[in-house]
């Protein structure tokens, strides 16, 4: 059974609860990130931390845990659960336990979970994808909260209709990105991506650093109609990596095959993952 850190704790899974009167449970006010692991070692442990510090501040909530000190408490869980070779890990700040069920008292937890990486299909990587997009908008875009409402509804949509990810777009048909992962198009031979209004994804960050190499990259809003224009789609995250898109909605993107700008950032990606975080060391 694994083991998992619940604060200040390290107890098995089964033991492993939070009170609750914890704003997590009461308001689902509470921040996380998911890391992968590569041959057993965290891969860009430093950026994931700093976007969970980052994340907690930007809902209001007060770490009280330095970034060392969470590293320390992430490898120690990893050592616990060992052999995992290739696992998520999972850090949660909650908002804590609050007198009034609604104020945070600046007491908040912290959960360290390791859990398996589910398998996704190879055919992802070598025929594409279809996404769906739908209306809605996550509010503190570039914060990782737990609140995933929205998301697992449309995801669920999505499945319905054969797609494997879900794009939030706003009212006025600007495309932002999916329940889990960055949006990505090549329109007109550069490399967009959106800017505003989306969490800033570590995998998006490794890419746009291999992409500059290889074509002109461009962070800006990206219309409906431009991103069913763009000859090539693919989206990001810490456990797809890089998954070409070749449907959205009921429109057919470029040829309808994984393109060849996606096909070399995949390669490129492929070579860099393991190595230094966004830092192209390889092309
Ligand atoms: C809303 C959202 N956007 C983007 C991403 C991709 O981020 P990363 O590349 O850091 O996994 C995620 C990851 O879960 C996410 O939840």
């Amino acid at each position: 059974m694994k083991t998992v850190y619940v604060d200040g704790k390290f107890l098995p899974w089964d033991k492993a609860v939070i009170p609750v009167d914890d704003l997590a449970v009461l308001r689902g006010y509470a921040v996380c990130d998911i890391i992968k692991t590569i041959g057993g070692h965290p891969y860009c442990l430093d950026a994931h931390i700093d976007r969970l510090l980052s994340s907690a501040e930007k809902v209001g909530l007060t770490p009280v845990w330095t970034k060392a000190e969470i590293k320390k408490i992430v490898f120690e869980v990893l050592e616990k659960n060992a052999p995992m070779d290739e696992a998520n890990i999972r850090i949660l700040v909650t908002g804590g336990s609050s007198p009034d069920f609604f104020s945070p008292a600046d007491n908040p937890r912290l959960i360290v979970l390791v859990t398996d990486i589910p398998a996704l299909p190879a055919q992802w990587y070598t025929k594409g994808v279809k996404v769906i997009t739908f209306v809605q908008q996550r509010s503190i875009a570039d914060a990782k909260a737990t609140n995933y409402i929205p998301a697992v509804l449309a995801l669920k949509k999505a499945k319905a209709q054969g797609a494997v990810e879900a794009l939030y777009m706003t009212p006025d048909k600007m495309v932002l990105e999916g329940t889990t992962s960055n949006l990505f198009a090549l329109v007109d031979g550069t490399l967009v991506t959106p800017e505003k209004g989306v969490l800033k994804g570590i995998t998006r960050k490794t890419v746009l650093a291999l992409g500059e190499k290889l074509f002109p990259v461009s962070e800006q809003d990206l219309s409906l109609d431009t991103l069913l224009s763009a000859s090539e789609l693919f989206i990001t995250g810490t456990n797809k990596g890089i998954v070409p898109v070749i449907q959205v909605d009921d429109h057919i993107i470029g040829t309808g095959m994984p393109g060849p700008g996606t096909r070399a950032l995949m390669s490129a990606m492929a070579d860099q993952v393991g190595r230094s975080c966004n830092s192209p060391s390889v092309i």
